[in-house]
């Protein structure tokens, strides 16, 4: 069923002009990009995003490093678009990201990894909601 997810291109990505390359990779694998948005993220709305690893012990970096550059919020529709969209992504970690994935091929690292997106259809309207109002989604 066509379906809609929700994408940060991260501040690792914006620093090197990357936002075109990995939109890119996310349109070739069948994504629609349908509201995107490039913003400098303030503390509060990040660790509010975040808010599900507040108690991991990154979570502090994590923040720091989201705010530490301007990201791009993007959603993205199509079939499947969570599980299209976490493929073409690759692992968390790029040292276990597949050949051809966005992370195996630009991030840094597994915290500076390029991109975020939705873990599920549940996840990605909560996510959505938080960034994006239903008119500036433009299917
Ligand atoms: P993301 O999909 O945005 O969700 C949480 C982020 O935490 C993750 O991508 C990484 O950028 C970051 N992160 C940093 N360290 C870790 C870790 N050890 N395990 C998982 N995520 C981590």
């Amino acid at each position: 069923a066509t379906e809609r997810t929700f994408s940060i291109i991260k501040p690792d990505a914006t620093r090197r002009n990357l936002t075109g390359a990995v939109t890119k990779m996310l349109e070739d694998a069948g994504l629609r990009v349908v509201a995107s948005r490039r913003i400098h993220m303030t503390r509060e709305q990040a660790e509010g995003f975040y808010a599900v690893h507040k108690e991991r012990p990154f979570f502090n970096d994590l923040v720091s490093f989201m705010i530490s550059g301007p990201v791009v919020v993007q959603v993205l529709e199509g079939e499947n678009a969570v599980a299209k969209n976490r493929e073409v992504m690759g692992a968390t970690n790029p040292a276990n990201a597949e050949e051809g994935t966005i992370r195996k091929t630009h991030a840094e690292s597994i915290e500076a990894n390029s991109v975020h997106g939705s873990d599920s259809a549940e996840n990605a309207a909560i996510e959505i909601a938080y960034f994006f109002k239903p008119e500036e989604i433009v299917g």
